[in-house]
């Protein structure tokens, strides 16, 4: 069976929920998924171990996790060389308007020019803003940074802006890179 790691830094959650969702995916393709979160990586974590690797990390105050950088660094030889794919979550790719949109994917190749990762596949994915979640400054910074982006101010709800049939659609398209390779 083939095996895949789908591993991720997340730091509010949503990152790992669409972990989790590709993880449904690849799963119901009849591959065995195992899912880490790479703040906390089991020892010995061995990408090498793997046919084919997800990686995903969420952009805050501009950039990935350290930690998940970090971890590509240290295993970017089994990156390049296995079937991979890089998923980046922010609230930019969430913007309608291609031009707002394209710092998303500017960050995105920002992470791999910086970590020298070739994957075969990307995606930038919109993800949540989680008022509930905030503590109180966090809260009212996010409200702020909504706010001048016209974005979604009333902070007595959550905000979800992940296209889930975008992130199935990318895990699907990942399946049949492990075929190719098979
Ligand atoms: C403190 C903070 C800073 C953020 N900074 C950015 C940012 O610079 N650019 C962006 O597009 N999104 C930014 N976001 C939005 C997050 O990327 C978005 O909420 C994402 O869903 C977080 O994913 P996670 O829950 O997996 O960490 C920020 C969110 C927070 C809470």
């Amino acid at each position: 069976m083939t095996r895949v790691l789908i591993c991720y830094g997340t730091s509010e959650g949503q990152t790992e929920a669409i972990a989790e969702r590709m993880g449904d995916v690849v799963g119901g393709e009849g591959h065995e998924v195992t899912l880490t979160h790479l703040k906390h990586p089991p020892n010995g974590l061995d990408p090498g171990a793997y046919d084919g690797i997800v990686v995903g990390a969420s952009i805050h105050g501009g950039s990935h996790q350290r930690y998940v950088g970090s971890f590509v660094r240290d295993h970017l030889e089994t990156l390049n060389r296995r079937p991979s794919a890089f998923f980046s979550v922010s609230l930019t790719a969430a913007h309608d308007d291609p031009g707002e949109r394209a710092p998303a994917a500017e960050l995105l190749e920002a992470f791999l020019d910086e970590t020298g990762w070739n994957p075969d596949g990307t995606l930038a994915v919109a993800g949540a803003l989680k008022y509930s979640e905030y503590g109180r400054l966090k809260r009212f910074v996010m409200r702020w940074i909504a706010g001048r982006a016209s974005g979604d101010t009333d902070t007595a709800r959550d905000y979800e802006y992940t296209d889930w049939d975008d992130v199935e659609s990318f895990a699907r398209e990942f399946t049949t890179l492990l075929r190719a390779d098979a």
